[in-house]
């Protein structure tokens, strides 16, 4: 599979079996994360892999079917503490968040293991119930797991490249 076939293969997936995520493609993708660059190398990302009891306690965060059905979870946190802050201040935290995200959905599509990028949930609650320090913001949901037999594949919607890029001399 190469590139363009593994980005296309990925998909927001939000309905999920109750099989859960081989340890040894969670080791993989966790790897593929670790890889990911950021600004100034800071890596100011933490993961926390959410399971069982603690998954259950996640469905008021993000009130989603995806949540009761998921059997894995994956909160990416940014340090706000330790993110690299260019010369006008700007927090470069939320594109690495977004950088070590996209390695690990990738990763996971590589594996067959389906994912939902999820970003509009309940922060705070999701601070209170990790123990967040104030400094560590949770950016990213990752429902993981894998979609039931009957999904069918939507249809990727993008703009065509002549919308999106511009040849300039
Ligand atoms: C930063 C970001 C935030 C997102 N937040 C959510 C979300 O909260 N809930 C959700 O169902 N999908 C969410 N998505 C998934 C997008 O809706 C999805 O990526 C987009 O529609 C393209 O579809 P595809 O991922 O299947 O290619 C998010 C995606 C990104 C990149």
């Amino acid at each position: 599979m190469d590139f363009l076939e593994l980005v296309e293969k990925r998909y927001s997936q939000r309905r999920y079996t109750a099989q859960t995520v081989k340890q040894e493609d969670l080791d993989y993708i966790l790897k593929c994360a670790r890889m990911a660059p950021s600004a100034v190398n800071k890596q100011p990302w933490h993961i926390y892999v959410l399971q069982g009891e603690i998954l259950k306690q996640m469905a008021p965060i993000y009130r989603r079917e995806t949540f009761k059905e998921a059997p894995m979870c994956l909160v990416i946190t940014g340090n706000h503490n330790e993110s690299w802050r260019r010369y006008d201040e700007k927090d470069h935290c939320d594109i690495d968040i977004a950088i070590v995200t996209e390695h690990i959905v990738l990763a996971a599509a590589e594996k067959g293991v389906d994912t939902c990028w999820v970003c509009n949930f309940d922060v705070q609650a999701c601070k209170n119930l990790l123990q967040l320090p104030a400094a560590e913001e949770p950016i990213v949901l990752i429902p993981m797991g894998y979609a039931p037999k009957e999904t069918v594949v939507p249809e990727k919607k993008r703009k065509d490249i002549e919308q999106i890029v511009t040849y300039l001399t």
